[in-house]
């Protein structure tokens, strides 16, 4: 992306005032999506999350980034988009855990087109439905598109969990859409934020268009959030790159320690602290603008 990476993380960052590069104003939350012919659309703009490294707190986020969603009244569902299968659901459907899988939903009347959704997911206290899945793969050359337009046609928007690797052959369909937002998950550890650098070129090399230059393409869509995953908060990571992603990115947020997420247990929304539930309401309107 021809951008100077030499300053990275390999110093240790510096607890100065980060104030200064902390300019970019929080964008206005559109609610609506416009479609092509300009009418408003249904719900908010799609989102995948997607893990910098394993146990970036991406599940975490999907289920914060959804149930905030939920919250807002769009029609939800968090969705397992990893190849093998997460803990979405276990982590996320306190209310009702739904013996039917993605799979099962996407090929429930075996002739190719889907059981009715909301018969299918499991369910949360936040108000949004779930879809889990297993290792099986997607069967008749059906792809995470094939996913995506059954839902858009069932009038939910989703929050994918993409889990990791962001290279992984299955999120190309939802990575190739640029009507869905990307947010990229990280702990807040110095060598998770050094290995972003190779996420962030791989995305531009991939997926960026020849004329884009700072801020634009796919990278300039993404949205970083670092999570603290132990107390204190420390926000040195997040600092580091804010100085030297603003203005390469579209935000840089961070979600703070939680107790109750830090149990990696099952999560309710409505267990969380404010200060949590505020930073997912945040992320949610800086990426759905
Ligand atoms: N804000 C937070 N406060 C405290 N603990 C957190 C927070 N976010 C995530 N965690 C904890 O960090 C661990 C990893 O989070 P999570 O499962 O969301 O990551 P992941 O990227 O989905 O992991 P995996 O690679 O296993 O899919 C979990 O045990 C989770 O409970
Ligand atoms: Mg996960």
């Amino acid at each position: 992306m021809g951008q100077d990476w030499s300053q990275w993380l390999d110093e240790a960052p510096e607890t100065g005032d980060p104030a200064a590069s902390r300019t970019r104003k929080a964008p206005v939350v559109r609610l609506r999506r416009r479609r092509e012919d300009g009418s408003e659309g249904e719900g908010m703009r799609p989102v995948l999350v997607v893990g910098g490294c394993g146990g970036a707190g991406t599940t975490t986020t999907v289920l914060g980034l959804a149930a905030e969603l939920g919250a807002g009244g769009s029609t939800t569902v968090a969705v397992d988009a990893t190849s093998a299968g997460s803990d979405l659901a276990l982590r996320g459907a306190d209310e009702h855990l739904s013996p039917i899988s993605l799979q099962a939903w996407l090929y429930g009347r075996g002739d190719d087109s889907p059981a009715p959704l909301k018969e299918c997911l499991s369910q949360s206290s936040s108000g949004i439905g779930l879809l889990w899945r297993d290792a099986a793969p997607l069967r008749r050359r059906a792809t995470y598109l094939t996913v995506a337009r059954a839902i858009a046609d069932a009038g939910y928007t989703p929050v994918y969990d993409g889990g990791s690797p962001i290279a992984a052959r299955h999120l190309r369909p939802l990575l190739e859409d640029g009507d869905i937002a990307l947010v990229l998950a990280i702990p807040a550890r110095a060598d998770a934020a050094n290995r972003l650098r190779v996420t962030l070129e791989w995305l531009d090399d991939e997926f960026g268009g020849q004329t884009e230059g700072q801020g634009g393409g796919i990278v300039g869509d993404t949205t970083i959030v670092v999570s603290h995953q132990l107390s204190g908060n420390d926000s040195a990571v997040a600092d580091h790159l804010r100085e030297h992603l603003t203005g390469w990115v579209r935000d840089i947020r961070e979600i703070p320690y939680d107790p109750h997420l830090a149990r990696g247990e099952l999560v309710r929304h409505n267990a969380l602290e404010a200060d949590t539930r505020r930073a997912y309401r945040n992320l949610l309107s800086g990426v759905a603008s």
